[in-house]
């Protein structure tokens, strides 16, 4: 494959950095929303032909470097036994393991359910070009549990999840190996049918104290990092929120991390081994502004980062916000690709 993403992850020399968007593929697109118009999300991403077209509809509109899945975090859960509930403003889950005496017993984790993923997966090889490579995801363990224990509430930090691992720590810890074994399962799966990268989206990793993560979930994120990697496809790692949590990763738990917003990307890059590469870290909102100038002037603070070693992805410290204007989004690809960076 003669891509400069797959490069990058594999620590060859690139004469830029690699470009693409976390939530590339979805309401920033006209495409995406007039399709949007007709069906409803769950019917996008469970249908191989329209889920093929979304992932990769921004490899064409964005001329970003990769395309990834056209799915959701929240497949697993549902692989689980979990409803999920995508219609109206966002999703609902009607059932939480919060309110349940015994949420262990309750979950039953079945591969079947993400068979028409892998489906997905094999329609997208079809069509895509083979120098496109495709990134695989699932949630990170915690965020995963947050949606599960307590759904989709107004207050975005989950209180009750992080009351339910300080309270129920042994039904939790146990959640969480049942979480991980299917991700695993779910990992390998993915891989088997064909992608070339695999990022766990951590997106709540700051809900708990960086020590709690670090005791509770860090070592199930290396079980999942280690089964994607076994076979050599690259593994990136989006712990959000971890702040200065970052020091307990290591070599061994991820090839790449994505880093947040919040971070400063040469702040990270000083924590993190230098045998780690980085991704990010373009606060999306910076992609609302009017001023073309104004954005030109934000990504020219990342003149400086392409280091010696080059291991870095241009990416969002978060996905798009929704109303982003697509001409912002063409404006970052051209300046990263046009940029001379040597
Ligand atoms: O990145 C991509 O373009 C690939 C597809 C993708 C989606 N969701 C599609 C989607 C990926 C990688 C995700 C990950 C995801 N899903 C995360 C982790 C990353 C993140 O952005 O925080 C989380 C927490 C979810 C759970 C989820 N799915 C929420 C909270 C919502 C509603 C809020 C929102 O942003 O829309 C979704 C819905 C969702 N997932 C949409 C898309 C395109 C919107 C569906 C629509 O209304 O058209």
């Amino acid at each position: 494959m003669n891509s400069i993403l797959i490069d990058t992850l594999k620590g060859k020399k690139t004469s830029r950095p690699p470009v693409w968007f976390m939530r590339q593929a979805g309401r920033v697109l006209p495409d995406y929303n007039k399709l949007r118009k007709t069906y409803s999300f769950t019917e996008l991403m469970e249908d191989a032909k329209l889920a093929t077209q979304i992932t990769l509809m921004p490899v064409s509109e964005l001329e970003v470097d990769a395309a990834i899945l056209f799915s959701d975090i929240l497949v697993v859960p549902a692989s689980m036994g979990m409803k999920f509930n995508f219609s109206g403003k966002g999703p609902k889950s009607p059932v939480t393991l919060k309110d349940m005496e015994n949420p262990v017993n309750f979950l039953k984790p079945d591969e079947s359910k993400l068979e028409y993923i892998y489906h997905i997966i094999d329609s997208i090889n079809k069509e895509k070009s083979p120098d496109t490579p495709l990134i695989g995801f699932c949630g990170g363990p915690l965020t995963t549990l947050c949606y599960m224990i307590e759904g989709f509430g107004s207050a975005k930090d989950f209180p009750e999840t992080v009351n339910f691992f300080y309270q129920r720590k042994k039904e939790a810890k146990k959640l969480i190996d049942l979480v991980t074994e299917i991700s695993i399962i779910y990992a390998r799966g993915q891989i088997a049918h064909g992608i070339d990268v695999f990022q766990l989206f951590e997106t709540h990793a700051g809900v708990i104290p960086a020590d709690l993560y670090k005791e509770m979930i860090l070592p199930s994120v290396k079980k999942i990092g280690d089964a994607v990697r076994e076979n050599g496809t690259p593994f990136i790692y989006f712990p959000k929120g971890i702040g200065t949590g970052l020091n307990f990763i290591t070599k061994d738990i991820a090839d790449f991390v994505s880093i947040d917003w919040q971070t400063p990307l040469s702040i990270a890059r000083k924590i993190l081994p230098p045998e780690i590469g980085v991704q990010g870290n373009l606060d999306p909102r910076i992609l609302m502004m009017t001023n073309e100038k104004d954005i030109i002037c934000e990504l020219e603070k990342y003149s400086a980062f392409f280091s010696e070693k080059r291991n870095w992805i241009f990416n969002l410290g978060h996905g798009f916000l929704p109303d982003t204007p697509v001409k912002n989004i063409h404006t970052t690809v051209r300046w990263v690709k046009n940029k001379n960076w040597i």
